[in-house]
């Protein structure tokens, strides 16, 4: 009777060590981010040259998921990246801004070269196959899903709407919500940025 008792009472520390473990982990890595958050891709970008994560592991970048159809929340989140960057004047210049389709099926190079255009000229477009895509949102914990309404010839996408603001070493040091004020966003860009160069 005792010995039973003591069994499963190890199993129940063992099980609760294990899902702090898990939580711990998943909590690390969404606030704290910490060197290698992106994970391995390899896309195409907007030139239709193959890139891989390797391509920009050393830079500083933000980087948005999204997609060219996107009626309001994309184009409102790459206006402020562009904001962001011009904002910071030379200092931007560290950052390569990076926008990566959720929809590669209808967002080809060609789509995403004439919509990065629009808003900055140094805005890099990525698409790729849906395996591809997929291990590029898996790797940000990205979420979209396709929907289909019947009373629409097209189809939508939902997707999560954050801006991560990567560092060298694929270290992920903020990541931005649409409620973040774009002035916040500038300031904690640019104390990252001042701090790794000071003048
Ligand atoms: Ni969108």
């Amino acid at each position: 009777m005792k010995k039973s008792y003591f069994k499963i009472a190890i199993k129940i520390i063992i099980g609760l060590v294990l899902l702090s473990l898990i939580f711990w982990a998943q909590s690390n890595r969404a606030n704290h981010g910490g060197k290698g958050f992106g994970g391995d891709f390899t896309l195409t970008n907007h030139a239709g040259e193959a890139v891989t994560d390797k391509d920009f592991k050393d830079q500083y970048r933000l980087i948005y998921f999204g997609f060219t159809f996107c009626p309001a929340i994309c184009p409102t989140e790459l206006q402020r990246v562009a904001t962001i960057l011009n904002e910071l004047g030379s200092l931007g210049e560290a950052i390569q801004p990076i926008f990566i389709t959720v929809d590669p099926e209808r967002d080809t190079p060609e789509m995403m070269k004439n919509y990065v255009e629009m808003f900055h000229p140094r805005l890099i477009g990525l698409t790729g196959t849906i395996e591809q895509i997929e291990q590029a949102k898996t790797g940000y914990n990205v979420y979209s899903k396709k929907v289909k309404d019947e009373e629409m010839s097209e189809y939508t996408v939902d997707h999560s709407s954050f801006i991560y603001f990567m560092g060298p070493d694929d270290t992920l040091l903020r990541i931005f919500k649409i409620s973040d004020p774009t002035e916040t966003i500038i300031k904690n860009v640019r104390g990252v940025l001042e701090k790794a160069n000071p003048q």
